[in-house]
């Protein structure tokens, strides 16, 4: 079936302008196709920008074990709506993804309930380095330095070294120091508030772990993502090993510092927790800059239940990946980033990172995972209304301007203007470890 994108704008290929475009075979056939070309389907996209479907390389689906939270099949619903096409899911999950066995069974249950494109990390423990070094149909090796979600955590330094030193897939890290966290909280009692969390996971712990982290990506010349960085002091870290080491923003971390506890109390309890205003600041003159290389959402949903037991039983994590795309775009339209910087971190830079062939732009014989986007349409973003099962979301009645309105995953339409289409599965991300 050969569906047409008709009159789409465009920054990609070309610089600005409106262009046509052929999906066929899931796949992008062709670009600025001659106007006798037979279709089946024609897209009137007039006044719509044609965008790469986002690959968010950070999301918690929650599934197998916690689904009442989330499961492949809501979760990727939420991505449908959000223009996010592909997913890296996290190994924090029950029974935890620390084995090969474990990896193959997800991707088995993703292939029957993912509406979008998937892949999925294997998680570190201090015992798993053979499983970890035949992993192959994975991004990489998720290495929680600091305790979160779940019991997943490696902070003494022999097993570290070893994972270091003896795999190969790029290692994607957690950083938040596991012995600040214990002595801050141990100073506060444990904490009485949710703003406390900022206080116990604070920026020394972030800074201290992420340290350790370079330093040993340094040592055993290991390529290293920093997942979810929330200080201005992690990016000095950053900034010099630029050709070893690539970083992770989340939208919670650009708009959320301590002084919103007061409001959202729980919502913005999340790990790394939230700091403060000149962490904000920092931390979006770095995307600007390419310090940091890729936007993701670190999409952790709880139940409203869960999150308003009082602190620190109340789980961290927020729900997110629908609402990304939205909030980035709405930050184009206020003048805070260029379309350009966006479109490059949230499609182009991730599919480059993580080696996945064929993805991430507007090219021919490009997969047609493909987002067309309104910029000028308004939002409000509403907990009833979010896809995700725990139904909520930290940015509830905030207004946004630019709203995903098509997302199309390996050439099939599975979100139109409000309505989807539940005929389709994504596929397995494909990576090229070899590289
Ligand atoms: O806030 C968080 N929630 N941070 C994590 O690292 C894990 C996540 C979760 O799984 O709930
Ligand atoms: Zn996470």
């Amino acid at each position: 079936m050969r569906t047409l994108i008709k009159n789409a704008k465009c920054i990609f290929p070309r610089e600005t302008g409106i262009f046509n475009l052929i999906i066929e075979n899931n796949k992008i056939a062709f670009i600025d196709p001659s106007p006798t070309m037979s279709v089946d389907v024609t897209i009137n996209a007039e006044g719509l920008l044609l965008i790469p479907g986002v690959i968010d390389d950070h999301v918690h689906m929650r599934e197998p074990g916690l689904t009442h939270k989330e499961d492949l099949k809501s979760g990727s619903i939420a991505c449908a709506k959000g223009g996010v096409t592909s997913f890296f899911d996290m190994p924090n999950t029950n029974p935890s993804t620390i084995s090969n066995d474990n990896l193959l069974r997800k991707l088995e249950l993703a292939s029957q309930k993912s509406w979008v494109n998937y892949g999925f990390f294997i998680g570190a423990t201090r015992q798993n380095l053979d499983q970890l070094r035949f992993a192959e149909r994975t991004p990489g090796i998720k290495i929680y330095i600091g305790s979160s979600t779940g019991d997943l955590l490696v902070d003494e330094q022999n097993p570290l070294e070893r994972i270091f030193a003896e795999t190969s897939l790029t290692i994607c890290a957690h950083c938040e120091d596991e012995t600040t966290i214990i002595s801050n909280s141990r100073a506060l009692d444990g904490g009485r508030s949710y703003s406390s969390h900022s206080q116990i996971r604070d920026e020394n712990a972030a800074f201290i772990a992420a340290r350790r982290a370079v330093n040993l990506a340094l040592k055993h010349n290991h390529r290293l993502h920093i997942a979810h960085v929330s200080t201005a002091k992690e990016i000095e870290l950053i900034h010099p090993n630029k050709n070893l080491v690539t970083a992770e923003v989340c939208p919670h971390h650009l708009y959320f510092n301590i002084e919103d506890y007061d409001r959202l109390g729980a919502r913005i309890q999340m790990n790394p927790a939230v700091k403060t205003r000149k962490d904000n600041e920092a931390l979006w003159n770095a995307l600007i800059e390419d310090d940091i290389n890729v936007i993701a959402s670190d999409h952790a949903p709880h139940t409203l239940d869960e999150k308003n037991k009082p602190y620190p039983k109340s789980p961290s994590g927020i729900p997110s990946v629908e609402n990304i795309l939205p909030l980035m775009l709405d930050a184009v339209n206020k003048g805070r980033i260029s379309l350009e910087r966006v479109v490059k971190t949230m499609c182009e830079t991730p599919a480059k990172i993580w080696n996945i062939a064929d993805k991430g732009k507007i090219a021919e014989g490009y997969d047609a995972d493909l987002v067309l986007v309104d910029m000028n349409k308004k939002m409000i973003v509403n907990d009833e209304e979010q896809m995700t099962k725990c139904k909520w979301s930290p940015w509830n009645g905030e207004g946004l301007t630019g709203v995903p309105t098509h997302t199309w995953v390996m050439g099939n339409l599975v979100y139109c203007e409000g309505k989807f289409d539940s005929a389709h599965r994504g596929r397995e991300i494909q990576f090229n470890h070899s590289k």
